[in-house]
């Protein structure tokens, strides 16, 4: 009568197979010690090493919470390929050879706040690749993708997502070119910087779908052209920021459709043109400003439908040309100082729009003749020298003065050898 026995050892050992089944090959797996936010479920890690393939979703135990791969020989992500680990709130992949990350790769992980895939191979970040990564309910989820070789974002690379706070992308991928839709899908994102010192083109609506960043900085790149609506789909930014940048042109309606614009600032650019229009639908921009850089040519209506603005701020800047009636529909204070600008070639016509208002006759023959540069603009009043930034009060003040210099001269020293271009009461006079 020994038949008790056999049953028992039986059922150790299914006991001993299931739990040796339960931790894929190369991994570890280990119970997270007093994790928050368990709801008293248990929570493991599976930390995997020299993994040459990706374990199947039945590979892990149950409780799989955490998977972290590294120096494995993995060279893609294949759809679903976590589809089945169902509370799966983290996902590192460090240090391995992923080049290719297949459509929809995260979807389905329905608990997720951690998408880490750095120091990999990825090149191209294929649409939808990030595809339907939604999280759980209000939790945010972060997504690294930094140290890849990401040159090309393709559109929709992030269509479907929802809860995706944080995207961290700009170190180490040299990104050559954002698509159309490259960001459409990522509509909880609320800071956005991206330094792109490799970027060579923007393609038009790249950042539409964004329609939650609040602020958008961008600088380092050296593109051919904001392309119309460049930046259409912006719809939440308030604060637009652009440094250390060179464009050869800001093409006519760059910045359509972005009224939510409402500071928008460019500083140490180098601009070929800035287009008629270029900033059409920019309109509710309240503080305008370009400083410290270069710009080749400002075109006429350049600044046209920016009819809010209430401080326009241009200043610091190397101005090789401005057209007729670039600045047209400036209603408030303007601060127009310590541009290069060449005096020689038609200064006053760039403030045609003042002097209309104010009555003032355009008189042609009364330009600088030698090649001189402005290098203040004062309308403090009468003959008065005194350094002001102020173009504004032109509409209604006395007196609008433009002191330019010889080109050679240092910028600031502009007594004595001065020529200044005057508007006095309603007469352009040059002394
Ligand atoms: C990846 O490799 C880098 C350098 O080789 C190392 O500093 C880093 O700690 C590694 N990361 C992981 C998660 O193993
Ligand atoms: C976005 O994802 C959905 C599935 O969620 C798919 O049907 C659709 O085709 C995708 N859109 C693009 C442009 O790939
Ligand atoms: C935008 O962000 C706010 C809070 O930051 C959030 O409540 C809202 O749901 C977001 N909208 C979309 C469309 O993601
Ligand atoms: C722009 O470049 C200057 C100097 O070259 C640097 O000090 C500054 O931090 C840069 N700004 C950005 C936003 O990259
Ligand atoms: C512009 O460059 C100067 C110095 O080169 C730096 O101090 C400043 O922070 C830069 N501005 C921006 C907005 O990057």
């Amino acid at each position: 009568m020994r038949r008790p026995l056999f049953p028992v050892t039986t059922l150790l050992l299914v006991v001993a197979v299931a739990s040796a089944a339960a931790c894929p090959d190369d991994c570890t797996c280990s119970f997270i010690a007093s994790s928050r936010g368990t709801r008293g479920r248990p929570e493991m890690r599976v930390a995997c090493k020299g993994l040459s393939s990706l374990p199947q979703a039945i590979d892990y135990p149950t409780e799989t919470s955490t998977v972290v791969i590294r120096e494995s020989r993995l060279t893609g992500i294949p759809t679903d390929a976590f589809k089945g680990v169902p509370y799966l709130t983290r996902v590192e992949i460090h240090n391995s050879s992923v080049a290719a990350v297949g459509a929809f790769a995260f979807r389905g992980l329905d608990r997720l706040s951690h998408l880490i895939i750095r120091n990999n191979a990825i090149q191209v970040l294929q649409s939808n690749s990030m595809g339907d990564i939604k999280g759980f309910r209000n939790k945010k989820i972060i997504i690294d993708l930094e140290h890849n070789a990401i040159q090309v974002i393709e559109g929709h690379a992030f269509n479907g997502t929802s809860f995706v706070s944080s995207l961290l992308l700009s170190n180490g991928n040299p990104i050559v070119t954002l698509r159309t839709d490259a960001f459409s899908g990522l509509q909880y994102v609320n800071l956005l910087e991206l330094h792109l010192p490799h970027l060579l083109s923007i393609e038009p609506y790249a950042f539409r779908g964004l329609w939650n960043v609040t602020r958008l900085t961008l600088s380092g790149f050296s593109v051919a052209q904001l392309p119309a609506h460049a930046f259409s789909g912006l719809e939440s930014v308030r604060t637009f920021v652009m440094s250390n940048v060179t464009v050869d042109a800001i093409e006519s309606r760059a910045f359509e459709d972005v009224y939510g614009f409402t500071n928008l600032k460019i500083a140490n650019a180098s601009i070929g043109a800035i287009r008629t229009d270029a900033f059409h639908g920019a309109r509710e921009t309240m503080n305008f400003v370009i400083t410290m850089s270069h710009i080749g040519l400002i075109e006429t209506y350049a600044f046209h439908g920016m009819d809010d603005v209430y401080l326009y701020q241009i200043y610091n800047n190397d101005i090789d040309a401005i057209e007729q009636r670039a600045i047209v529909g400036v209603r408030f204070y303007t601060f127009f100082y310590n541009n290069r600008l060449d005096c020689g070639c038609g200064v006053y016509p760039l403030f045609e729009e003042h002097m209309i208002e104010a009555n003032v006759p355009i008189v042609e023959n009364n330009r600088c003749q030698e090649p001189k540069e402005i290098v203040d603009v004062d309308a403090s009043g009468a003959s008065s020298l005194r350094k002001s930034d102020r173009i504004g009060e032109i509409v209604n003040g006395p007196a609008l003065i433009l002191q330019c210099a010889p080109s050679t001269a240092p910028v600031r020293t502009v007594s004595g050898l001065l020529t200044a271009l005057v508007v006095v009461g309603s007469m352009i006079v040059l002394i």
